[in-house]
């Protein structure tokens, strides 16, 4: 088979989107540009992948790592120039080149597929991809002639009143007969409107050579969408997410609203679990079956495990193992793990902490740096004191132990299986299997004193 390779273009600024980010590395459903475009070229395995890189070049690079190899484009003077960079690279080898845009991510691995085909087929030296746009403004217009056989790309801003009404749009994908490329590059100027030298320019040259250039017309404009405006990326943004909730519905998840449910690329949801309107599901998180994850409720990295009930809850970087259930209002905070059974009811926060199965937080509670055992319950209002100004200390409560309401707990201490500590104590030391520990003011009830005491008169 002959040799495949891709060029993805991502140094540009995108001066459009305003923004001290680099274009490419603006996140579409909780992942950077170039990474979806990155992801779908790995999909047809190419033989090489070299990624032009320049503003905000070591960024990029962190964020694909070893996946492609890099060429940097110091000074931004176009897409043609910046193709002709991957020269060192690429410009000896036999076979064809995908030239793709950082700033496309809606594009699939499929499409791609199709353009080789469409190339091969038509013996072309060199293909574009374009789709029909109901408003081309800011695309590149692709002139064909009167028998329909593409002549040229003609930029919106280099475009005349005729060509700019054409709706035929560049994608700014292209499949190229490698060295043709890089032999074509080498001929484009930079007399145009932008001072740039095109890409698009090479499609014109070849076809002038009498080179066979053709076009293949995808169906979907919308997975062709380039992003160059912040308006352009929450339209990206949008269409990604259509796909990406009908795949978990097809798996069997229920979104009661997908259209105001946020699921980032890469979470996973097993199947009969019920997500509800306005639910955000950010980063690598993943939710076993027959869930419950009720109306803005926020998990970003949250591991939960099958049978589990949050509702209205803000979970990070925190584990919550099966049967077990939050909310309304609570936050875990990174590092918590949240054994089976367990219930953490309204209005608690958890950090650092764990908590054995059956156990019970259920109200205005803080348990933070603590390692609960099974079985317990925190009563109302609950404050593991866990800071002291400089450090953070640790707090140990074990099985079956009682903490009554509106204790608090001055780490760091240990409490131990079986401790019973009485409601509105304020623990220092160390409690023993199977104390009562009271440590509060004992109550004085004065006789008949309501008489020295001012009041206002009753009436
Ligand atoms: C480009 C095409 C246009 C097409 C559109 C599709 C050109 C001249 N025009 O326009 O026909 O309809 O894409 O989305 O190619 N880049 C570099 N170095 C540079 C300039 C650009 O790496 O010096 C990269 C950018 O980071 C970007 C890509 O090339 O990923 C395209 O550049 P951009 O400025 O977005 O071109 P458009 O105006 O969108
Ligand atoms: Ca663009």
């Amino acid at each position: 088979m002959m040799s495949r390779y891709t060029i993805i273009l991502a140094a540009g600024q995108g001066t459009r989107m305003k923004s001290k980010l680099a274009k490419v590395l603006h996140p579409v459903c909780g992942r950077p540009m170039v990474d979806h475009v990155l992801t779908q070229v790995e999909q047809i395995n190419p033989d090489k992948v070299v990624t032009i890189v320049g503003h905000g070049a070591g960024e990029v690079e962190a964020v694909l790592g070893k996946r492609t190899e890099y060429v940097l484009q110091a000074e931004q003077k176009g897409s043609g120039d910046a193709v002709l960079r991957g020269e060192p690279v690429l410009g000896d080898l036999d076979g064809m080149t995908l030239v793709v845009s950082g700033d496309t991510p809606l594009l699939t691995a499929k499409t791609f597929e199709q353009l080789f085909e469409y190339h091969k087929e038509k013996g072309a030296k060199a293909t574009v991809l374009t789709a029909v746009a109901d408003d081309p403004t800011g695309y590149g217009r692709i002139i064909r002639n009167d028998l329909g056989v593409v002549e040229k790309i003609v930029e919106q801003k280099d475009a005349s009143k005729e060509e700019a009404a054409i709706n035929e749009i560049n994608t700014g994908v292209y499949c190229f007969d490698n060295k043709t490329l890089f032999a074509a590059l080498h001929e484009v100027g930079n007399d145009n409107a932008q001072g740039e030298y095109y890409l698009t320019d090479v499609i014109g040259i070849l076809k002038q050579k009498g080179e066979i250039v053709s076009a293949f017309k995808m169906k979907d404009f919308e997975e062709s969408m380039g992003v160059n405006t912040r308006g352009a990326l929450a339209n990206a943004t949008r269409v990604m997410q259509r796909r990406i909730n009908a795949e978990h519905m097809a798996n069997g998840v229920t979104l009661i609203d997908p259209t105001t449910t946020r699921i980032d690329v890469g979470v996973k949801i097993g199947a009969d679990t019920t997500i509800e309107a306005g639910v955000l599901l950010k980063g690598q998180t993943e939710i076993g079956e027959d869930c419950y994850v009720g109306s803005h409720s926020e998990l970003r990295d949250a591991k939960i495990g099958a049978d589990v009930t949050i509702t209205s809850s803000t979970i990070e970087k925190s584990v919550m193992h099966a049967h077990s259930n939050i909310g309304p209002m609570s936050h875990l905070r990174p590092n918590s793990e949240i054994g089976e059974y367990v219930h953490i009811g309204n209005f608690c926060e958890v950090k650092n902490a764990q908590i054995g199965a059956y156990t019970k937080v259920g109200h205005l509670t803080y348990v933070g740096d603590a390692t609960l055992g099974q079985h317990i319950n925190v009563g109302c209002g609950v404050v593991f004191v866990n800071y002291d100004g400089l450090d953070k200390h640790h707090t140990d409560v074990g099985d079956w132990a009682f903490v009554g309401s509106n204790a608090n707990i001055v780490a760091p201490v240990k409490v131990a299986d079986h401790a019973f500590i009485a409601a509105g104590s304020t623990i220092t030391a160390d409690v023993d299997f199977h104390d009562v520990a009271i440590a509060r003011a004992r109550q004085v009830n004065k006789p008949n004193y309501w008489d020295k005491l001012p009041h206002e008169p009753e009436n």
